[in-house]
C-alpha cells in the first residue's frame, strides 16, 4: 500500500506543486485549503487529488480534519506544513491583528498540523515532517517582522522535533524557498518585485516545481539520515 501524504495549503501555489509531485511519486495525497473553494475544486478536477477544507490556525478543526483524512486514506506518514499567509507592513504600521493572523496561521498552524498525528508516527516508527519555511526566516525582510518571525520559528520547530523523533524513525526538515513565482510573490508591488529579482543571482524567480522536488526527496526513504536540516532553494540570493 502506498504511503499517505498530507499537504496543508496544498491546492495552490507551491503547495499544489508539492501535492502533485508527491502523487506522481506514488503517494496517496490529501491537500488542505482554507477558503478558496473554486481553486480547490479546479485543483481536484485537474489532479485527482482530494482536498479538505479547514483552518490550520484552529487546533480542534485541524485535529478533526486530520482524523477524517486518516479515515479516508489511512495513517498519515508524510506531513508537509506549507500553509502560510502574509500581512506585510513596516513595523511602525503593523497592527496587532496583522501580527496575530500571521503567527496563528504560519506558526501555530505547524503545531496544529503535526501535533495530532505525531503519536501515530511514533507508534508506527516512521514519519516525515517537512515544513516550508522561507528565505525571509533566514535573513529577515523589510515589512515582514510577523512573517519572518514565523519562518525563523519553523527552523526551531524542526530542529527540536528532529531530536525527539530520530529514535522513532521520524525525520523533521525544512525547506527555505527564495522568491518563487506564486500569487504571494506576484502580490508584491511590481517595482519592489523587480528590485527583489535584481538581487537574485539566478536572475529569475524560482518555480514551484523546484521546491516540490526537494519535498519528494525529503519524503523518501533515501533521506532517512537527514534530520533537523534546512534545504535552501533561492537561486543564490542568500547563504546561511
Ligand atoms: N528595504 C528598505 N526600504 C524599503 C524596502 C526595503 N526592502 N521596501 C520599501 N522600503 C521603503 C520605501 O522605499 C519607502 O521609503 P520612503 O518612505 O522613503 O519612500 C518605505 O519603505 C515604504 O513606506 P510606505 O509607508 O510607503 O510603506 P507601505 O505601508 O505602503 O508598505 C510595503 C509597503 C508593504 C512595504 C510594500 O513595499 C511591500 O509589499 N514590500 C514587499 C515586502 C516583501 O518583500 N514581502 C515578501 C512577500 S513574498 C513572501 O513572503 C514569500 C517568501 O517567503 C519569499
Amino acid at each position: 500500500m502506498s504511503r499517505v501524504a498530507l499537504v496543508t495549503g496544498g491546492s495552490r501555489g507551491i503547495g499544489a506543486a508539492i501535492s502533485t509531485a508527491l502523487k506522481d511519486a506514488g503517494y496517496s495525497v490529501a491537500a488542505t485549503y482554507a477558503g478558496n473553494d473554486e481553486a480547490a475544486a479546479k485543483f481536484t478536477d485537474e489532479s485527482g487529488i482530494k482536498t479538505y477544507k479547514w483552518n490550520v490556525a484552529d487546533y480542534d478543526e485541524s485535529k478533526a480534519g486530520l482524523a477524517q483524512v486518516e479515515a479516508d486514506l489511512g495513517p498519515i506518514d508524510i506531513v508537509v506544513a506549507n500553509a502560510g499567509i502574509t500581512r506585510d507592513a513596516p513595523f511602525h504600521k503593523m497592527t496587532p491583528e496583522q501580527w496575530h493572523q500571521v503567527i496563528d496561521t504560519n506558526l501555530t498552524g505547524v503545531f496544529n498540523t503535526v501535533h495530532p498525528i505525531w503519536p501515530g508516527m511514533r507508534e508506527r516508527k516512521f514519519g516525515r515532517v517537512i515544513v516550508i519555511s522561507s528565505i525571509n526566516g533566514q535573513k529577515g525582510q523589510f515589512a515582514q517582522v510577523n512573517y519572518a518571525a514565523t519562518k525563523a520559528g519553523d527552523l526551531g520547530i524542526i530542529k527540536s522535533l528532529a531530536q525527539e523523533g530520530a529514535r522513532a524513525g521520524i525525520t523533521a526538515n525544512a525547506i527555505c524557498p527564495g522568491y518563487i513565482g506564486t500569487d504571494m510573490v506576484m502580490a508584491v508591488p511590481e517595482k519592489v518585485r523587480e528590485s527583489i529579482i535584481a538581487q537574485i543571482p539566478a536572475g529569475r524567480l524560482g518555480e514551484p516545481d523546484e521546491i516540490a522536488r526537494c519535498v519528494v526527496f525529503l519524503a523518501s526513504d533515501d533521506s532517512g539520515f537527514i534530520n533537523g536540516s534546512t534545504i535552501s532553494a533561492n537561486g543564490a540570493q542568500f547563504f546561511v
